[in-house]
């Protein structure tokens, strides 16, 4: 039978899925529908910096490295996430006791270390994430608070001189459709890209095609223009984070409007060239950040909690095979 992984490939496309890395330690049948289902794979915590570096200089990647090595070991793509987050902080970042010269410092240690690591087994990072605010200035993270707005231009230089041949990312969210805030996000690359800095693509994590259900909602309507207009710019895109979370309980017809959401915003991705991978963040129910992440709210993934097929990754996998 056709796998998630077969039919994308056919496309040229990375299909992919956020890692719990505990899941991966200890649940085969996890592992086996990584392995079988995807091309690409994202740390989803492993790799964010109180998991890499919790206290000044002591160094934890046994559980980002355990990651990079099955992905080896199964041919697939990893995505790097996420070097500049003001979210996934060691508290001795965020508590504010590094001087501006001594943040400054660490961050550029830190995206240097990480990066120099994965150097040829990373083949994409998310080098910033959620720089924007919702009105589309940036947001009034530490980073642009301490460090001034440079600090973006910065982080990408960085990243390419750890790694030249890894393609180097700004991710975020809520830009999907057409809101001040993706104005902001396409003013800033193309500023960014004018001022020569080596920004490679554009990721929409896609956490926002929220179905109670509704598939006519304006962020999946416009999803492809979207990924049209910023490839516009020169850029590689992507849909790094696709989630689509039901209002509990959940019933057969918000699975079944669940599933046409999945298989149209495959159907989006495909049709831009430039649209070159598709990450779920992930799989399976059986490891969600969305219960605990927007109480209320759930079943969100392809997979339910027993790793069976729901409607959604049957909708995704003719969504990839269709046209
Ligand atoms: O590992 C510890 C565990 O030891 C501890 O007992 C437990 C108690 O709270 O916490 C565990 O860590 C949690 C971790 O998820 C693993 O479950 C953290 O508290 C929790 O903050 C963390 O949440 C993650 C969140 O980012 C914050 O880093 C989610 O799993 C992850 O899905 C979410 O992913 C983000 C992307 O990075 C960026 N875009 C949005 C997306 C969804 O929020």
């Amino acid at each position: 039978e056709e796998t998630l992984r077969t039919v994308a490939a056919a496309r040229n496309l990375r299909i992919g899925a956020a890692v719990n890395d505990r899941a991966l330690e200890t649940d085969n049948g996890y592992r086996d529908k990584l392995k079988y289902e995807f091309n690409s794979v994202t740390p989803e915590n492993a790799m964010k910096w109180v998991n890499v570096e919790p206290e000044p200089g002591v160094y934890t990647w046994a559980r980002a490295d355990a990651i990079v090595s099955f992905a080896q070991e199964n041919k697939q793509m990893v995505r790097g996430h996420t070097l500049v987050w003001h979210g996934g902080l060691p508290t001795w970042v965020s508590n504010g006791s590094l001087s501006d010269q001594e943040l400054r410092a660490a961050l550029q240690r830190h995206i240097q270390t990480t990066v120099k690591r994965y150097a040829g087994r990373v083949a994409v990072w998310d080098v910033v994430n959620e720089v924007l605010a919702e009105d589309g200035t940036l947001r009034q993270s530490i980073w642009l608070k301490r460090l001034g707005p440079g600090y973006i231009a910065d982080a990408f230089r960085w990243a390419r001189a750890a790694d030249p041949s890894a393609k180097l990312y700004i991710n975020d969210f809520g830009a999907e459709w057409s809101t001040p805030k993706r104005a902001g996000l396409y003013n800033l690359v193309r500023d960014l890209r004018a001022q020569g800095v080596p920004i490679d693509g554009v990721g929409f994590q896609t956490h926002s095609l929220i179905q109670d259900p509704m598939p006519d909602t304006t962020p999946l309507t416009q999803l492809k223009s979207t990924l049209q207009l910023f490839a516009g710019l020169g850029v590689d895109v992507a849909v790094t984070e696709l989630d689509v979370r039901l209002k509990l309980p959940v019933d057969e017809g918000k699975l079944a409007a669940q599933g046409e959401v999945y298989r149209r915003a495959a159907g989006a991705c495909l049709a831009v060239a430039r649209c070159v991978s598709l990450t779920m963040w992930s799989l399976t129910d059986k490891y969600s950040w969305v219960p605990s992440g927007v109480p209320g709210w759930g079943a969100a993934h392809p997979l339910d909690e027993k790793l069976g097929k729901k409607p959604a990754y049957l909708q995704l996998r003719s969504g990839l095979t269709d046209r």
